[in-house]
């Protein structure tokens, strides 16, 4: 067991390391690959046009990467068939990741006025009686996020609300020590449904 983290270890630092280090060839080359495999979904610059499929404009590097590898490895399931699954090359993946998170993410789409109050007061400060924890911790006072803790500022509403359920009901089970189930199962369909409202205007 010892030896089978440390070997994930040293994959994991290796795999952040060349995505630091991804030069421009191989953004160039993954520009080619987001043209010809990804657009027609995620969009040619990383906005989608699809309320489902999510935008990966401007998402941290190190988040787009433990995605795409977590794919791979099939411990996060698509479940329609994408080529963002199994069928990612791991090759491609590093420069993927830094081409997506460089692109400019498109602003947000502001919907019901009511409803977005109600989700920023719950992502601020979550809701203590109900051991909600507030969103900021985690993903940056609005939405920014940082390293492994996405960007959700501009996302679309119903891709937030579906991971969020997929999170309550462990269908999306690759979030660390269950930080995000922990969240996502406390919270009713209608504080999602402001939280992503909220997130989705930003
Ligand atoms: C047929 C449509 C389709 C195509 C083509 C496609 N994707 Fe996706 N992608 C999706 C959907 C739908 C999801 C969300 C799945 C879910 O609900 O969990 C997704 C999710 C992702 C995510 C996770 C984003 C996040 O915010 O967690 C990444 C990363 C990703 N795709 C990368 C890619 C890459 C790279 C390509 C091209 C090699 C690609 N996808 C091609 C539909 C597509
Ligand atoms: C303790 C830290 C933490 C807290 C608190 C937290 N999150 Fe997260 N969240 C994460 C991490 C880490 C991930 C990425 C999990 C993974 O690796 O797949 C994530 C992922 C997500 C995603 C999926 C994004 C995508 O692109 O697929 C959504 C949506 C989300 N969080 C919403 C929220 C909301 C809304 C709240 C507050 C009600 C919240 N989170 C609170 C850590 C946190």
């Amino acid at each position: 067991m010892k030896l089978k983290q440390a070997v994930v270890a040293v994959l994991l630092a290796s795999a952040f390391s060349a995505g630091a280090q991804v030069g421009s060839s191989e953004q160039a080359a993954a520009q080619k690959i987001a043209a010809a495999t990804c657009a027609s979904c995620h969009g040619a610059d990383g906005n989608s046009q699809q309320p489902t499929v999510p935008n990966l404009a401007g998402l941290q590097e190190r988040y787009l990467l433990k995605q795409m590898k977590d794919y791979v490895a099939g411990k996060r399931k698509n479940d329609t068939a994408t080529p963002c699954g199994p069928d990612l090359k791991p090759a491609n993946i590093a420069g993927l990741a830094a081409w997506f998170g460089n692109q400019k993410p498109a602003s947000g789409k502001p919907g019901d006025p009511a409803l977005i109050a109600e989700g920023k007061k719950l992502y601020e400060l979550g809701n203590s009686a109900r051991g909600i924890e507030d969103c900021t911790q985690c993903h940056e006072a609005g939405a920014a996020g940082s390293g492994l803790n996405p960007k959700l500022s501009g996302q679309h509403a119903a891709y937030i609300f579906k991971q969020m359920r997929a999170f309550a009901t462990h269908a999306r089970s690759n979030d660390k020590n269950d930080k995000m189930h922990d969240v996502a199962e406390r919270m009713s369909e209608q504080d999602i449904r402001a939280v992503a409202a909220y997130l989705a205007g930003l």
